[in-house]
């Protein structure tokens, strides 16, 4: 291998082809479309946001080898070799027997919690991100969080704070019984705790304990090239061992997977299912007739498949991956710097911003994750989201009493190959201004709330 470079700076590894305008709007037309929104970032148009930290979602640049791919897209109902090319891809790094397209993560969670569970089914995870706990609830299942203690604290500084923690795995096991255990899952990385990694050690300690009780093993894994890349940065013994080797590592331990692609996959849509047992897929496969599509597109256009299929080759490389973590990190470190409490060590996709510690004067019920997120779009038009009461509160129906969430985040989530770092300054800049005014930002309170998944919908006031 040529040596490389021995400079300092981390650059972005590619060159910016197509663009899209952002504008700034002012602070008076942005105090006018908080109100209307009402204090709703969902409901606020990108038009009128000038840096989206909402999710690193389906938010990403593809690439010009990506839109190259689009044009071979072969939209063939049955049979298409678009699809035959996603599949290589997919088996080529995760290795399972069955690939089944969806047209994102959710779709394929439904499909794997329906044909998986029963009714009073309990199904492990590290963290369970809301979709996945909200279609396992919706199977009349329970979610169980089994995060090890150091992935709470927010500024404990442990290396794979996504871990799981497998004694209480094995309690859960024993005294609920593995007949009741259809499967275990592991959020790789952990989006819900903070973006943090998994490591190759826990992930053999979790599998080893499920074999014992028959139990298959499972991956949520959106984020899996960011996963592999800090097991690369941290792990003693895998720091010559390509990312690519690392992924494969990581899946011979599991049975299968479910993936949003909107995240690693490097694309603006889709997902899939993967699973060695030859009986689930045939029966994941007539739901997703039922509900997707044909086994050979999903929900997705054969150039969906062929962008994903690109997507799948490219995010494993490591002049990306340096990029893409040395981006989080910088953020992180500067708003560390400023004082701002994050969730440390900065992890993957995003930085978490601790808004209790950083608003002790707001209380929980008053929302400080959302006042938070509020000011930074008043501020200097930045969109990021609430990820604490407002999203995971858990609210009596009949007494309207609320239970607040374990912690008051406010995530800036950012898209791949999208910002430069002059996006990011401007971010940090802002952020500075937020924290020297920070005694004066006030609670919040909901005027308005549907049932359930209550975030996107919900209006509130300023208190
Ligand atoms: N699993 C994880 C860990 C996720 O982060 C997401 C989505 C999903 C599953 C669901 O996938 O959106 O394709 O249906 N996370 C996005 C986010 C929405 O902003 O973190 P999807």
């Amino acid at each position: 291998m040529p040596d490389k470079p021995h400079f300092r700076t981390v650059i972005e590894p590619f060159i910016i082809k197509s663009v899209q305008p952002i504008r700034l709007t002012t602070r008076e037309q942005r105090a006018e479309i908080l109100k209307a929104a009402h204090y709703n970032l969902f409901k606020v148009q990108s038009r009128d946001v000038l840096i989206d930290l909402l999710t690193d979602s389906g938010t990403g640049a593809m690439s010009s080898e990506q839109w190259a791919a689009i044009m071979r897209g072969d939209e063939a109902y049955a049979g298409s070799p678009s699809f035959l090319r996603f599949e290589a891809a997919v088996k080529d790094l995760f290795g399972f027997r069955h690939v089944i397209p969806t047209h994102q993560g959710r779709a394929a969670e439904r499909i794997l919690f329906s044909v998986m569970c029963k009714d009073g089914d309990v199904v492990p995870n590290n963290t369970h991100f809301d979709t996945t706990r909200a279609n396992i609830e919706f199977r009349n299942a329970v979610a169980e969080d089994l995060v090890i203690e150091e992935g709470k604290d927010p500024s404990n500084l442990h290396p794979f704070k996504g871990n799981m923690d497998v004694a209480k795995l094995e309690r859960l096991i024993e005294n609920t019984g593995a007949d009741r255990i259809p499967l275990c899952m592991l959020t790789i990385t952990n989006n819900s705790g903070g973006g943090q990694p998994v490591s190759m050690e826990n992930i053999k300690a979790v599998k080893t304990v499920l074999k014992k009780y028959g139990i298959p093993l499972y991956f949520d894994a959106a984020r899996f090239a960011e996963n592999a890349y800090f097991i690369k940065l941290r792990e003693p013994g895998y720091q010559d061992v390509s990312v690519k080797s690392i992924v494969q590592e990581m899946m011979s331990y599991a049975d299968g997977c479910s993936v949003s692609a909107k995240k690693d996959g490097l694309v603006n849509i889709g997902g899939f299912l993967c699973t060695n047992d030859d009986l689930l897929a045939q029966e994941e496969k007539d739901l997703l007739i039922l509900t997707e599509g044909f086994p050979t597109y999903g929900g997705l256009a054969g150039r969906d498949l062929e962008a994903l299929a690109v997507g799948l080759q490219e995010v494993v490389d490591e002049d990306y991956l340096t990029y893409r973590i040395a981006e989080t990190r910088y953020l992180g470190d500067h708003l560390t710097e400023i004082g701002y409490p994050i969730v440390q060590p900065p992890g993957g996709h995003a930085i978490y911003i601790d808004a209790k510690a950083l608003l002790p004067h707001i209380p929980v019920s008053q929302y400080p994750g959302q006042s938070l997120s509020v000011e930074f779009y008043l501020e200097g038009g930045i969109r990021t989201v609430e990820i604490g009461s407002v999203m995971f509160g858990k609210r009596d129906p009949t007494t309207g009493e609320e239970t607040p969430a374990a912690m008051e985040l406010v995530r800036l989530a950012l898209p791949r190959r999208t910002h430069t770092q002059s996006h990011i300054d401007y971010v940090i800049e802002v952020a500075r201004s937020v924290y020297t005014r920070r005694n004066r930002v006030r609670g919040i309170r909901i005027t308005k709330q549907p049932e359930f998944l209550r975030h996107f919908t919900a209006e509130f006031e300023p208190v």
